[in-house]
C-alpha cells in the first residue's frame, strides 16, 4: 500500500493558554498543502514491525511511524508490516511532518490490518502520539483548539496556492513554546466561537477574517533562529501578503489565489542558499 501524507500550515495560531499538565491550547486554522512525504507499507507474514527511511537519522523506534505501528499492532495481533518513508516535508519546521506520518501509519494499518476503528477513533488514539495526529487523520481545513486533539473539520476550505520557504534551520517545538513565558493554569484569551470560524472561512483568501490573525509563536521562534525573520522579509519583499511563520517554525509561508500569483512571487523571491522553497495547493480533505 503505498500512502501519501501531505504537510499542514497553520493559517493563524493563537495561544490561549497553558494548562496544568504543561501542554499550550491552542485556537488555530490548520490546512493541508501539496508537499508530501509518501509510506509504503507492505504486510508480513509475522508479527514484526520494520521500519526504514530515507532520511537515516529517522530511523529508530522512536520514529513516530514505528510507534503508530505498534499501538495498531495491539489492535491486531498477529500482525506485522514493513514500512519505508520517503521523506520529503523538512523536520522541525511547523509542517506537521513527523504527525503526518504517524496519521496516514493508523490510517493504512486500519485498512490493510482490517482493524475497523472509526475516524474519531483512529483520532483519538493518534492524539497519544503527538498533538499535531488527530488533526492529520481528517486533512483538509480544520479548526483546531485543546492542545491539537480537538479538531473541528471545516465543509469549506480555502482555495488558494502558497509560496512557503524552508530557512534550512530546525526550531524545537518546546523550546519555541517556552519562549512565551506562560505559568501553568494561565489563561491569555477565549478561544473563538466555531461557527465563526465556520462562516468566515469561506470568504476566501482576501477577506477572511483570519487574515487579520498571525501566529503568537512567531516572535518566540524570531529569537530562537533569526533566519526565520530573514525568510519572512523576503517574502514580504517579493510582493507576499500577510506573510506568516508555520506552527513553531521554522517554516514561513504566504498566501496567492492563483498558482501564476504565487509563482512569480518565487520568481522574485531573493533566497539564501540553504533555503528550500516550494509553491504548492493548499488541499481540500481527500
Ligand atoms: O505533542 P507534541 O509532541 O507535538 O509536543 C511537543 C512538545 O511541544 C510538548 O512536549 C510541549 O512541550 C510542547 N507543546 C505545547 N502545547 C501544545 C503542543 C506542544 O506546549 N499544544
Amino acid at each position: 500500500m503505498v500512502i501519501q501524507a501531505p504537510a499542514k500550515l497553520n493559517l493563524y495560531l493563537k495561544v490561549t493558554g497553558r494548562r496544568a499538565d504543561g501542554f499550550h491550547t491552542l485556537d488555530s486554522l490548520f490546512h493541508t498543502i501539496g508537499l508530501f512525504d509518501t509510506l509504503t507499507l507492505t504486510d508480513r507474514a509475522d508479527d514484526r514491525v520494520r521500519f526504514s527511511c530515507s532520511v537515516a537519522a529517522f530511523e529508530g523506534a522512536d520514529n513516530l511511524v514505528v510507534r503508530a505501528a505498534r499501538l495498531m499492532g495491539g489492535r491486531a495481533p498477529g500482525r506485522g508490516v514493513t514500512v519505508h518513508l520517503e521523506k520529503q516535508i523538512p523536520a522541525g519546521a511547523g509542517l506537521g511532518g513527523g504527525s503526518s506520518d504517524a496519521a496516514a501509519t493508523l490510517m493504512a494499518l486500519n485498512t490493510l490490518w482490517g482493524v475497523g476503528l472509526t475516524v474519531a477513533e483512529l483520532a483519538e488514539a493518534g492524539a497519544e502520539l503527538g498533538s499535531d495526529v488527530p488533526f492529520f487523520v481528517y486533512g483538509g481545513a480544520a479548526h483546531v483548539t485543546g492542545r491539537g486533539e480537538r479538531v473541528n473539520p471545516l465543509e469549506t476550505t480555502v482555495s488558494g496556492w502558497c509560496v512557503l520557504i524552508f530557512p534550512g534551520c530546525h526550531v524545537g517545538t518546546p523550546a519555541v513554546f517556552r519562549g512565551l513565558g506562560l505559568e501553568r493554569g494561565q489563561q491569555r484569551l477565549t478561544e473563538r466561537p466555531f461557527d465563526s470560524i465556520m462562516t468566515s472561512a469561506d470568504t476566501g483568501l482576501q477577506d477572511g477574517f483570519w487574515a487579520e490573525l498571525g501566529n503568537d509563536l512567531e516572535s518566540a521562534a524570531r529569537e530562537i533562529a533569526p533566519e526565520i525573520g530573514a525568510a519572512l522579509e523576503a517574502l514580504a519583499r517579493a510582493g507576499g501578503k500577510r506573510a506568516r511563520m508555520s506552527g513553531s517554525g521554522s517554516a514561513v509561508f504566504c498566501l496567492a489565489p492563483t498558482r501564476a500569483e504565487a509563482e512569480s512571487i518565487r520568481q522574485r523571491l531573493n533566497v539564501a542558499d540553504q533555503w528550500s522553497v516550494w509553491v504548492v495547493p493548499l488541499l481540500a480533505r481527500p
